[in-house]
């Protein structure tokens, strides 16, 4: 597991530098649950937290429970615990979604502070540098669970819905804006996610909704461990 922590450090770390040097500022989108914890915690450890450009890097979420930060379940609180308010990033850079407003509101909210650090021109969506994803064992990732009706390439960025362990309203981005970004991770550990990476992989016509994350013009990476590859060929 620290390896694929470290694999995904080493992948921000490089991510991050390119950004800066390309367009003067790095765009990551982070994901929730336990498994991208290791890595986060490393972000800060040397030789990362002196290696990132901090002080460029804008980090949003690719989905929130709407519950307040201080909740032990709130992704934005788990990350500034695990790494956040450990670096210089400047406080204006960091972006969570607006877990305290309701659930109607969330998307719009949201989609409007996308639409102020992108600066876009009408109906362009925005571009991330890097998305970190997750799965679960229903093929679920950010919190776009089997069923959800939501477009692939048409539509509003960020939907609010119920649902997921644990049981909660959330805000999470949609296809539309995640197949834009540079470049998408699926960081996944352990056995039990070993049959859901299996039919991910080999069974085109499961329909998860992890499948559906397809970059048109980036780049798809899965990071695996042992466990959770220990299915594939
Ligand atoms: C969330 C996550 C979710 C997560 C998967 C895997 O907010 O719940 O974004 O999509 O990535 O459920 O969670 P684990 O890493 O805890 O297995």
């Amino acid at each position: 597991m620290s390896d694929l922590a470290r694999r995904g450090a080493e992948i921000f770390t490089r991510t991050a530098k390119d950004s800066v040097a390309m367009q003067g500022f790095f765009s990551v989108a982070i994901s929730g649950g336990s498994t991208p914890r290791r890595m986060h915690k490393m972000l800060v450890k040397h030789p990362y937290l002196a290696g990132i450009p901090w002080e460029k890097t804008h980090v949003f979420w690719a989905d929130e429970r709407m519950v307040p930060f201080s909740h032990p379940d709130s992704n934005y609180g788990t990350a500034k615990r695990d790494f956040l308010e450990k670096t210089p990033i400047p406080p204006a850079q960091i972006h969570p979604m607006p877990a305290w407003s309701s659930p109607e509101t969330a998307a719009t909210l949201y989609q409007k502070e996308l639409e102020r650090f992108f600066q876009l021109e009408k109906d362009k969506v925005p571009i991330f540098d890097l998305i970190f994803l997750g799965i679960g064992i229903d093929g679920h990732t950010a919190s776009l669970f089997p069923g959800a009706k939501i477009s692939d390439d048409r539509g509003p960025w960020l939907a609010s819905v119920k649902g997921g362990n644990p049981n909660v309203n959330r805000l999470t981005m949609t296809y539309p804006i995640i197949n834009q970004s540079r470049h998408v991770i699926f960081l996944v550990s352990g056995k039990e996610k070993a049959e859901v990476v299996k039919a991910i992989f080999e069974d085109k016509k499961a329909g998860l909704p992890a499948q559906r994350v397809q970059p048109k013009n980036g780049e798809l990476s899965w990071l695996l461990d042992r466990e959770a590859a220990s299915l594939l060929p």
